[in-house]
């Protein structure tokens, strides 16, 4: 048995499409429901935050999760595979009519991925005061709280809608396969096989 921990939404619908396709059965959650079992496999439903916890912590041996998260947390987890899926960009965004500044002696970035902003402003030698929120990140330069964020885009239309800009891509993500080590060694050739089914339904698909 398996313990899969997927990310509430799209990619968990995403992934789960694949498993139906690999094992030409139908694997579908009940209304509401945060879990899933079937003879080999048993899904989670988290937080798409909450995956790599679950995952590191054992409560699931594999998970599916996107690559800003696992930058952003820094857990010690096996990246198994890019599913190429759930695409998106971790960016600096700032209003429409401003350009990016990095010269004002305080910069205040107002963001919920702390870590891979921090990074990247340490990397890149820009001294900044990094703001935690927790959402709403499109409203900080808005009403002052903030110079520019550091934000996922997807389609970019909460910026638009929003009255900023992404100025600059600090990473390109997607969701990844993720194991801990201690299932990847204990069920180790459950997860090959697993991983190069997945690995061939994927491309096929591209
Ligand atoms: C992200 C991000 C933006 C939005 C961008 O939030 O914080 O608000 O998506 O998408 P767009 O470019 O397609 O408009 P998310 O939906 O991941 O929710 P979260 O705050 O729960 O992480």
């Amino acid at each position: 048995m398996i313990t899969v921990a997927l990310p509430k939404g799209r990619i968990a619908k995403e992934t789960l499409s694949i498993f139906e396709k690999i094992f030409n059965k139908e694997f579908k959650f009940g209304e509401r429901k945060l879990i899933l079992e079937d003879k080999d496999f048993r899904f989670l439903l988290v937080r798409n935050q909450d995956v790599p916890t679950y995952v590191y912590h054992q409560a699931a041996d594999i998970g599916v999760v996107g690559l800003d998260v696992l930058e952003e947390q820094k857990l010690d987890l096996i990246r198994l595979l890019d599913l190429n899926i759930g695409k998106c960009s971790v960016c600096i965004g700032i209003k429409e009519e401003e350009s990016l500044d990095f010269s004002k002696p305080t910069i205040k970035v107002a963001t919920k991925m702390v870590n891979i902003a921090r990074d990247y402003f340490s990397k890149n030698a820009i001294p900044v005061e990094i703001i935690k929120l927790y959402g709403s990140i499109e409203l900080a330069p808005l009403i002052g709280l903030a110079d520019m964020i550091v934000d996922i885009v997807e389609t970019g239309e909460t910026m638009r809608q929003n009255g900023l800009k992404p100025a600059l891509t600090i990473m390109e993500s997607s969701a990844h396969l993720i194991a801990n080590k201690n299932s990847f060694f204990s069920k180790k050739d459950e997860i090959l096989s697993l991983y190069e089914k997945i690995e061939k339904e994927i491309k096929s698909e591209s």
